[in-house]
């Protein structure tokens, strides 16, 4: 994840369950201490880079940085350079040569970020890289489990969908594998990805629902080569959350969804509010996580 001279944050694999419980703990601290702004990353300036489209990573780090006090500066690839072709590198080195005190980035090709961070010295944070890794996504998901169950040991996470394309996937898994919880995958074949199945089984959706968390994932529809999804009725016949589905969970477990969804595809509309999802509880815990993520990386 870092190195001792920049404390890059880039994924979850390889982060001990020590380091992740320490920004869950620091996490739960921000929610505790809801005043609207403060003065601990006053006179640092911090920049968003999103090179692919965002609404909740983007809004809830800029909610994030404007709480803890640092200056921000929102980038838009739309607005910016990069439509007269200037690199994705040169961009955030622009950024650094001006002064920013940290960046974070989304990016749609997956590596690119790893590359940027050999080259960039200031902090960079992954907000969403290709299909690799959406760390805060996932430490935000594990601090949504950890304040429903009081403890992520011991839990079975059934993660269902398109695992293929998804670094929510990824980061879960990492993650949930070193915090001691078990996870499993369910997918239709063309959206598996085999070589993840020696860390998470896969399995049916009748064993995928005797689990504690089911979290849906978002058909990436923008990812697709053409002709993996037939239809979005055959994908929710076979791959959705229907109520039907939902009432055979037991009592205690519970529906996630990283957002943004497709309602009445991968999970039903009057699940979406229900009171077994959590998906609007894990959005609101965005902002305390990415704190947490943000005064790591400047403090
Ligand atoms: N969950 C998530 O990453 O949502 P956004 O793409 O809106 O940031």
């Amino acid at each position: 994840m870092s190195t001792q001279q920049t404390k890059h944050f880039l994924g979850l694999k390889g982060v001990s369950a020590a380091e992740i419980t320490s920004l869950l703990d620091r996490a739960a601290y921000w929610e505790q201490h809801p005043s609207k702004v403060t003065n601990t990353l006053q006179g640092k300036f911090v920049s968003n880079l999103f090179f692919e489209n965002s609404t909740r990573t983007r809004f809830s780090f800029e909610l994030a940085q404007k709480r803890l006090g640092a200056g921000v500066l929102n980038f838009s690839a739309a607005e910016s350079s990069v439509q007269k072709g200037e690199s994705i590198y040169d961009t955030v080195r622009t950024l650094e040569s001006m002064g920013i005190d940290a960046g974070v980035i989304r990016l749609k090709p997956t590596g690119v970020l790893q590359e940027l961070a050999e080259k960039i010295k200031v902090p960079l944070i992954n907000a969403g890289d290709g299909n690799n890794e959406h760390p805060t996504q996932a430490l935000l998901d594990f601090y949504t489990m950890r304040k429903h169950f009081g403890a992520i040991k011991g839990l079975t996470v059934s993660i269902v969908g398109d695992i293929l394309h998804s670094r929510v996937a990824r980061s879960n898994l990492w993650g949930l594998l070193e915090l001691g919880a078990k996870v499993k995958f369910c997918a239709p074949p063309s959206m598996q990805a085999p070589e993840l199945a020696q860390f998470a089984p896969y399995v049916s959706f009748e064993e995928a629902l005797q689990s504690d968390v089911v979290m849906m994932l978002r058909v990436q529809l923008e990812r697709h080569d053409h002709g993996l999804l037939r239809s979005a009725e055959d994908y929710r016949e076979q791959y959705g959350m229907t109520m039907e589905r939902a009432s055979r969970m037991a009592s205690h477990a519970i529906i996630m969804h990283p957002a943004p969804v497709n309602r009445n595809v991968e999970i039903d509309d009057e699940l979406v509010e229900h009171e077994k999802s959590k998906i609007f509880t894990q959005i609101a815990h965005g902002v305390p996580i990415r704190m947490a993520v943000i005064e790591r990386a400047l403090t």
